[in-house]
């Protein structure tokens, strides 16, 4: 099982981009330079790098993972991996319900459920992504939205195998846009996260799962969301690419722990 974090919690997801050998350099490059921080650092990278990266971080704090995965153990499901395959390769989380996945390839919250439910079986630490869309938020129904994820997501599973759940609220309209949330926005959101996180898994477990925020998030206002009281750390998509701007967002990150 992955360690508990230590101070914030930045995952990269590197979504499709990256070949082994630009990932390895990447890796390279990023593990001395994150040897002594006081932040968790994760990145979620395609299929076929978890192996190599996985290996290659080794005695570093890098902890690998996969962007998706399917819910069944094994079957014939051309396409689709399983989690157990995740394991074996060295992945140690996974992300899971990317509004990519919903609205692309048309994931709904009962598949990210029993994505979740086979994730935390077989040891992998599960990132729920959740998010509503513009036309949701200016219909005054973001919350609406978001309650429903987290309950259907989050419905029939045994609350002590969530301790290690992380939620990253990334709003639709705030990924790849560069129209990020304000701060003021995520905290609200990801405050109305925590307290149903607290009727599902009782408000003490709550308290301490880890909360992201996640959309447009860049080297200038990454600080501000983790001056958040409910926000403990942030999800990455274009932001992660580059070595520069990842290593700068996460000394921001150990800049801005927050007491326990
Ligand atoms: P972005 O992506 O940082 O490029 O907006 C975020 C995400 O996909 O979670």
């Amino acid at each position: 099982m992955v360690k508990a974090d230590s101070g914030n919690l930045i995952i990269g997801n590197w979504k499709m981009y990256k070949t082994v050998p630009e990932a390895l350099e990447f890796v390279k490059l990023l593990t001395p330079q994150i040897k002594d921080i006081s932040s968790s650092v994760y990145l979620a990278v395609p299929f076929t790098c978890i192996h190599a990266l996985s290996k290659e971080a080794q005695g570093s704090p890098l902890v690998i993972g996969a962007q998706n995965m399917n819910d069944a153990s094994e079957g014939a499901f051309t396409g689709e991996i399983a989690a157990r395959m995740l394991r074996e390769a060295g992945a140690q989380f996974v992300i899971l319900g990317h509004s990519e996945r919903r609205r692309l390839f048309h994931e709904d919250n009962a598949f990210i459920n029993r994505k979740i439910k086979r994730a935390v079986q077989e040891g992998l630490r599960p990132v729920l992504c959740v998010g509503e869309s513009m036309g949701e938020r200016d219909a005054g129904n973001a919350k609406d939205v978001i309650k429903t994820q987290i309950n259907e997501c989050l419905a029939d599973i045994d609350p002590k195998s969530l301790a290690t759940l992380v939620v990253s609220y990334e709003p639709v309209w705030a990924i790849g846009t560069n129209h990020s949330a304000s701060p003021e926005v995520a905290q609200e959101m990801q405050h109305f996260c925590r307290e149903l996180l607290g009727e599902i898994l009782s408000s003490k477990v709550a308290k301490n799962i880890t909360l992201l925020y996640g959309g447009s998030v860049n080297s200038k206002n990454a600080a501000g969301y983790l001056d958040q009281p409910d926000i403990n750390g942030l999800l990455l998509g274009g932001a992660s690419l580059s070595l520069e701007t990842f290593v700068e967002i996460i000394n921001t990150s150990c800049k801005t722990t927050k007491e326990a």
